[in-house]
């Protein structure tokens, strides 16, 4: 009887330890996290991962910091929650800030936990999922929690290309604390209720004299449509939350396995007649990419990827044949689909990716050049341009372009073109491949034949030579005469061929050459 007891005490005393690391910092503080329209840590954590299939590591690990009177009060978990569970099965490790214990502030203690999970996953070879609300570095620790943040910076960046990284910012992310995220290959912001910056509002006051709102400073729309920092927007924590497990299923677990692959019920020889209509004649007429790529793909679906910044490039996930594509556009409906600093950082981050984790390429073509102007050049439009270029040469998985319209200058080449490795490269008859377009073509090369031209004649001249340039160049043909174009086709028929090619590709084996690592124009 006398050991019954003693054992049911010792089972008592786990389930007492588990309730009381559970709690959090209590019913006040969660009460507070949920007024703010917030989740906790450990509701996150139930949304994320499948029913059920969340293992907690580390719970009972509290912090060992004795200044400032901490030694009084240490939480079991110290404020983090860490372990792995499944999405759809399939196995990730995640931590969670639990911001009602010390404001989710990082600690020596629970950056060991996030180290032990981040080596966990690199072993196994499985995705890492941060749900970050936290206000930093826990001061009273001051450069312990340093170092912790440096421990943690260093997986990242060894992890990165290993296996996928996700963050979420459902919260404060401030200071140093936001290169975390920063390193990880996509980042999730709630709208209202998440911020991430550098420095502060207060701080930016002090020094530059500027007045700005945390949110207008770094809030999820700020990172989303002006800096690019953030990938994608949720309305709330349990959006956020749906969208992560989605990305997940395109994504392998690891660089060494391919994409997980569904079953569509989508024909894979669909014939989309609209397509034959979609690019206006008039070809300074917009149109939007979208209905193009979305006629394509299974099920009309394309899961857009920063979606608000540089929007005259589209990125996104899809799939092709029930098997995960990255898609990546020139938008003419915006910036009549220019190549500018932006969508070129964009496009070359997302190309970047998709080799990383053997995701076939599928690139939309219609692009009028770079964007001209003393902004761009002033910018660095010359490196940030050759990032794409850069990202598009060196990627070795399966890569499909169409050019739907537009192909002029270097854009060209950079856009997936044949001559930076690409496997199969279709035109729609409306394509126009060339140096530039027509009339810039002809104000150059006639420039001295119109000068010399009767003023009266000049117009008519001019829009002669305009013509005969383009019924000779602004066409599929002479880049199909060369090769450079392997079919030219009919755009209702885009889907079955970039299927029947990505099939044939499956078994594509290329690689770079044996180096260290390429120096990407930075
Ligand atoms: C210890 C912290 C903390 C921190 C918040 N708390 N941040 N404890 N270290 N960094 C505690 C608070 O004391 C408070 O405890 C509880 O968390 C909730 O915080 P509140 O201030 O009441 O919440 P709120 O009003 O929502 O404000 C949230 C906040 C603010 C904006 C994040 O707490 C804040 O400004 N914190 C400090 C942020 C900061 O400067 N961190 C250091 C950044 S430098 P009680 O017990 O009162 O409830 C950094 C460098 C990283 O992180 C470098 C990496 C290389």
């Amino acid at each position: 009887m006398a050991i019954h007891q003693k054992l049911h005490d010792r089972l008592e005393e786990l389930r007492r330890r588990n309730a009381e690391a559970e709690a959090g910092g209590g019913p006040d503080r969660r009460e507070r996290e949920h007024k703010a329209g917030k989740l906790t840590a450990r509701e996150r954590i139930a949304l994320l991962l499948d029913e059920g299939s969340f293992e907690e590591l580390d719970k009972f690990v509290t912090h060992r910091c004795t200044d400032f009177g901490m030694e009084e009060h240490r939480p079991a978990g110290d404020g983090f929650v860490t372990g792995y569970g499944r999405i759809d099965g399939r196995l990730v490790y995640v931590f969670a800030h639990d911001f009602t214990v010390f404001g989710g502030s990082l600690s020596e203690a629970n950056a060991a936990k996030v180290c032990k999970i981040m080596d966990l996953a690199m072993r196994a070879g499985a995705p890492v999922i941060g749900l970050n609300d936290s206000g930093g570095a826990r001061i009273q620790e001051g450069v312990m929690s340093l170092a912790g943040y440096a421990d943690i910076f260093l997986r990242n960046t060894l992890a990165s290309g290993v296996i996928p990284q996700v963050s979420a910012i459902m919260g404060p992310c401030a200071g140093g604390a936001v290169y975390s995220p920063a390193i990880t290959d996509f980042i999730f912001m709630t709208r209202n209720t998440s911020y991430m910056f550098v420095t502060g509002p207060d701080v930016i006051k002090t020094v530059t004299h500027e007045e700005v709102t945390k949110q207008d400073l770094g809030g999820a729309m700020t990172h989303n449509a002006t800096s690019g920092v953030a990938h994608f927007i949720a309305r709330d924590d349990a959006e956020c939350l749906a969208m992560i497990r989605e990305l997940m299923s395109f994504l392998p677990l690891n660089n060494l396995e391919d994409p997980p692959r569904r079953v569509t019920a989508d024909p894979w020889d669909r014939v989309e007649i609209a397509l034959d209509h979609l690019v206006p004649v008039d070809p300074m007429l917009p149109y939007d990419i979208k209905d193009a790529v979305q006629a394509v793909v299974d099920e009309n679906y394309l899961f857009e990827v920063q979606e608000h910044y540089a929007r005259n490039i589209v990125v996104g996930f899809a799939r092709l044949d029930g098997r995960p594509v990255g898609i990546v556009a020139n938008q003419p409906a915006i910036l009549a689909g220019c190549l500018d600093i932006n969508a070129s950082v964009k496009g070359a981050r997302f190309v970047r990716f998709c080799d990383a984790f053997n995701i076939p390429l599928v690139t939309f073509e219609d692009v009028p050049g770079f964007l001209p102007g003393t902004q761009q050049e002033f910018g660095g439009i010359i490196k940030h341009g050759a990032k794409l270029l850069f990202a598009y040469a060196e990627a070795t998985v399966p890569k499909l372009t169409v050019i739907t319209r537009k192909a002029y200058g270097g854009a060209y080449c950079v856009m997936a073109s044949k001559h930076i490795r690409t496997d199969a490269n279709f035109a729609w008859p409306t394509a126009e491949i060339a140096v530039m377009g027509p009339e810039g073509a002809v104000n150059i090369v006639y420039k001295r034949e119109l000068d010399r031209a009767p003023e009266a004649e000049r117009e008519r001249l001019r829009q002669e030579k305009i013509a005969e340039f383009r019924e000779r160049f602004a066409n599929p043909y002479v880049a199909a005469e060369r090769g450079y174009i392997d079919a030219v086709i009919e755009p209702s028929q885009t889907r079955a061929k970039l299927i029947t090619a990505l099939r044939a590709l499956e078994t594509k084996r290329d690689s770079n050459p044996k180096k260290k690592h390429g120096n990407i124009p930075l």
